[in-house]
């Protein structure tokens, strides 16, 4: 049955929170100080999760959202408010989320890191389906659902991305796609060099032929990758890079990267901004975009990543800038950790997948005293628990910085520096 609700606050994870008929309720593209009539959806763990029928009354900052697909589409969560509002509101979420989970009442400043909200994105991972009727569509899926919006263009993709979207949407590529399940895109720091990662099995074509065309056909596709059941076949140039600052990374198909461009080269400067020293670890380091700004400032460097792929980047982009300084370590964090003897590291950077580093990790790292901590995050709420940890273990949060990567989203990227006050000085 529709009622009537009231929001009261944005919460992590794009939507609204109110209370109505003595139930928690979350709603999505309603904003705080709104009255709107809203129907349930699902109620999980006491908390009823509603979808918006009608604003009755709007608020104030209201806007129209500039995508025509928002509200369909389950990419983007926040074109409603224009985005000086949407960066209050996560300042606010990222405060929050530190007192409720980790009990840290954090009343100083949070340095807000922003850029071009709109194209900034330079990977999209599109789907594709196929109905009955044997057409076969391409776009993103709607909010916590497997059906697929078919998508024209997207506001937040680069603009190379949106050119190659608005090619494959064709009939002609289109019927030629059946078979994949997914298209992944990946545009370099220009925007003018692309890799195309299918997953799937095309029916159409063979596969060497569908990737030829593409590399022919479409402007700036540098590579074809085709993954299907545990098989890569590679088309096109074998290295694909992308340049951040003075480094050039290696990156390898499955290895992660950051996928929001404008902010990269502020965030690799604030996540490894310290002083010289003599020993620093980079958790969690994937191909090496914070570990090769750190081998400039360190005698010597670590850098664990325990995706093999990501693992070999790393390693090849330490070798190809000529850091003799640099160990690529391809381990888990916690198993590195646990045997790893040598005390005192300068700094440590973490940067953790959304299930964060956790108590057992994280207890290895506070035995080997680290002196500094830069904790960078894409998952605030597993961020807050870990800080937690790292409070009670001796280490003081002096700054916290929060990145808008994600404009129009509930994603926020978050970075704490903490100190071991009796350390500091060593
Ligand atoms: C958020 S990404 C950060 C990567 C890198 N710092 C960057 O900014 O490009 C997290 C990385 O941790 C890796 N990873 C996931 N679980 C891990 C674990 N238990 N131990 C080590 N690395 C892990 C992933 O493969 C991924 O490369």
């Amino acid at each position: 049955m529709p009622f009537e609700f009231s929001p009261q606050k944005l919460v992590y994870g794009g939507e609204a929170l109110g209370y109505a008929q003595g139930r928690t309720v979350l709603v999505p593209r309603v904003l705080p100080g709104e009255r709107v009539e809203v129907e349930p959806v699902r109620i999980a763990k006491g908390v009823v999760h509603a979808r918006p029928l009608r604003i009755l009354e709007a608020a104030p900052e209201r806007i129209t959202p500039p995508c025509r697909y928002f509200g369909q589409c389950g990419g983007c969560h926040y074109q409603h408010l224009d985005v000086e509002r949407q960066v209050c509101w996560k300042a606010d979420i990222v405060r929050e989320t530190l007192q409720r989970i980790g009990k840290i009442a954090w009343d100083r400043e949070i340095r807000i890191h922003q850029a071009n909200p709109w194209n900034y994105r330079n990977q999209a991972q599109l789907k594709v389906m196929t109905a009955e009727s044997g057409d076969t569509a391409l776009g993103f899926f709607a909010a916590e659902s497997h059906q697929l919006v078919p998508i024209e263009e997207c506001l937040i993709l680069s603009p190379r991305l949106n050119s190659i979207l608005g090619q494959l949407r064709q009939p002609r590529w289109l019927g030629r796609l059946r078979g994949c399940t997914e298209v992944e895109l990946l545009a370099n720091d220009q925007d003018d060099r692309v890799r195309i990662t299918l997953h799937g099995n095309p029916e159409a074509d063979a596969p060497e032929r569908l990737a030829d065309d593409l590399l022919q056909q479409l402007d700036g596709v540098a590579s074809v990758v085709i993954l299907e059941g545990r098989g890569t076949r590679l088309y096109g140039e074998s290295v694909f890079t992308y340049r951040v600052g003075e480094f050039k990374y290696r990156l390898s198909p499955g290895a992660f990267f950051q996928s929001s461009r404008y902010l990269l080269p502020e965030l690799v400067k604030s996540v490894t901004d310290a002083e010289p020293g003599d020993f620093a670890l980079d958790l969690y380091a994937g191909a090496g975009l914070f570990t090769l700004p750190l081998g400039r400032c360190f005698e010597r460097v670590i850098g664990v990543e325990s995706h093999p792929a990501a693992a070999g980047d790393l390693q090849a982009n330490a070798e190809s800038h000529g850091f003799k300084n640099i160990r690529a370590v391809r381990q888990t964090t916690s198993d590195f950790l646990r045997r790893f003897a040598q005390k005192d590291p300068d700094l440590v950077v973490l940067d953790p997948p959304r299930c964060g580093v956790g108590n057992s990790a994280l207890k290895y790292l506070i035995d080997l005293q680290p002196r500094r901590v830069h904790y960078v995050a894409c998952h605030p709420p597993t961020w807050a628990r870990d800080l937690a940890c790292l409070l009670a273990g001796g280490y003081r949060l002096e700054e916290v910085e929060m990145f808008d990567c994600f404009p129009h989203t509930y994603h926020i990227e978050c970075l704490a520096r903490l100190v071991r006050p009796d350390l500091a000085s060593r």
